[in-house]
Formats: structure tokens, sequence, C-alpha cells
């Protein structure tokens, strides 16, 4: 039948793939880069663990790293609604690289799009 576990139904491989294709992008992306290290490897690494865990498969990340309390570890970063747009987009045009399509994807991007709104906390009258 159908998997009901969405980490089942990406799998770790197109998983790890749709990571490196998003901060790929992240690197390259006028908005985001300037608040990103510049070597990307150790937030791909945490960033797999934490969807991992996200869609339902093991607790990698807090394994590691205890609790994500996702919006305090953001605090340190302007996280701007245009950064958000920007995250979005990036993950969005990952998806299409990785071939994500349907329901699946559907679903996992309206999910990230109130993670990611969760995360503003900075709004720039410049924007
Ligand atoms: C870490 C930016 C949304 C998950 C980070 C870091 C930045 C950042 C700058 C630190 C990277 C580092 O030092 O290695 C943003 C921006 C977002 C956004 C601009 C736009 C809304 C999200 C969303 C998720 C997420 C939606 C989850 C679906 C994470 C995780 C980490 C992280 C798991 C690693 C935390 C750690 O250090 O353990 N993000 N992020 N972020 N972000 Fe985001």
């Amino acid at each position: 039948g159908k998997p009901i576990i969405p980490y089942e139904e990406i799998g770790a491989e197109t998983l790890s793939k749709l990571v490196d294709a998003f901060y790929a992008r992240v690197a390259e992306h006028p908005q985001l880069q300037p608040i990103f290290p510049n070597d990307l490897s150790e937030t791909a690494r945490k960033q797999k663990q934490f969807l991992t865990q996200y869609l339902g498969g093991p607790n990698l990340y807090s394994e590691e790293h205890g609790h994500p309390r996702l919006k305090a570890r953001h605090h340190p970063f302007a996280i701007t609604p245009a950064r958000a747009q920007a995250w979005l987009e990036c993950m969005s045009e990952a998806m299409d690289e990785v071939g994500l399509s349907g329901k699946f994807r559907e679903t996992l991007y309206n999910r990230l799009v109130m993670t990611a709104h969760h995360m503003i906390n900075e709004y720039d009258s410049e924007e």
C-alpha cells in the first residue's frame, strides 16, 4: 500500500539530494547568502537530520542537538518576510530539481510555508 510516513515516501536518498539542491541555491541567493556560513556542509547535515524527523523518520536531529526550538535557533539571524520568501523559492526549485511532484510535493511545500512564516522575526520597512 501507499506509505503513510512521509519520510518513507520520499526516502533518505531523495531527501539528501533535496537538501543539497536547496543549499546550492541558498549559497547563490543574494538575500540568503549573507546570513549563512560560507561552508554549508554542516548546515546541510543538520537540515537532513531535521527534515528526517519533521517527515516522521528517526529523530536524528534531536538525538544529536536536543529539542529543535527552531524559532529560538533562528533568533541570531534577521529572518524578514523577503528572506522567508527567498527560502521557499530555493526549496521550490530544489523540489523541481529532484523531481518531487503531485500531492506529496504540495503537502510538504505547504507545511514548509507555515514553518518558514513562523521563523520571521524581523519586519524591515525597506522591504
Ligand atoms: C539554521 C536561515 C527557515 C531549519 C539556519 C541558519 C540560518 C537559517 C542562517 C544558520 C545556519 C548555520 O549557522 O549553519 C533561515 C531562513 C529561513 C529559514 C532565512 C526563512 C524562513 C527554516 C525552515 C526550517 C529551517 C522553514 C525547517 C523546515 C533550520 C535548521 C537549522 C537552520 C534545522 C540548523 C539549526 C542548528 O544550528 O542546529 N537557518 N532558515 N529553517 N534552519 Fe533555517
